[in-house]
């Protein structure tokens, strides 16, 4: 009985892994991505950078994953200029609603986004996060300067090992970031 059981539970468990489907943002999905980010974040800072992120037109990439037909999590990433050639991305933010945290939502859309980001010749990636959680996906402290702080909750992952050895100056955000209140 008790195997029964546990075999039911782990069933249940990768069923509800299975459901949530990861696609790029639709514009009907714009008002649940700012509940779901709001929810996430406590308030509406997040919501409102991707709004301006959004209306100039500077999301390079913003995807969604959906449960059924709810949207329960949401990346966006913006570009990111060094000194030097490259192309290079900005993640943030990354939400999952509160109810289905813990579920592998954020990691669906992590890992979605890189394979998409390595197809489109992306050089590496820049992210402010929680190392413990990024470690992960592969990203590392990162040598270079952000203007956000320089400590090691700014990472990158090189998708083109090697790119950015060398002096490649402070990593700049869009001009969003430094306009809102995050
Ligand atoms: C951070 C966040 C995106 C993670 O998404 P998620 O779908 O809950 O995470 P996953 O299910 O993919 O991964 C769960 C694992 O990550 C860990 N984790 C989640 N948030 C973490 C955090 N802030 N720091 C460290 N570890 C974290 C969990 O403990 C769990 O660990 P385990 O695999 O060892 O059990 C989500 O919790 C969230 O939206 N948080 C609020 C907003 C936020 O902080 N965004 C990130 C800003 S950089």
């Amino acid at each position: 009985m008790g195997y029964l059981s546990e075999n039911t539970f782990s069933l249940a468990e990768e069923l509800k892994i299975s459901v949530y489907k990861v696609c790029p943002e639709s514009p009907g999905d714009i008002p649940a991505i700012e509940v779901l980010v709001t929810a996430a974040f406590g308030g509406p800072a997040e919501s409102k950078l991707i709004a301006l992120i959004r209306q100039r037109k500077e999301s390079l990439t913003s995807l969604v994953a959906n449960d059924g037909d709810i949207v329960v999590g949401h990346v966006l990433m913006s570009s990111i200029t060094l000194d030097g050639p490259g192309k290079f991305g900005g993640i943030a933010p990354l939400a999952v609603a509160p109810a289905h945290q813990k579920s592998g939502v954020g990691s669906l859309l992590m890992n979605q986004l890189l394979l998409t980001t390595r197809d489109e010749g992306f050089d590496a990636l820049f992210l402010l996060g929680d190392p413990a959680y990024y470690a992960r996906f592969g990203f590392i402290p990162s040598h270079i300067n952000s203007e956000y702080g320089a400590d090691d909750a700014f990472q990158h992952l090189e998708l083109r090992p090697g790119c950015l050895a060398g002096d490649r100056g402070t990593a700049r955000y869009v001009s969003a970031f430094a306009e809102g209140d995050v």
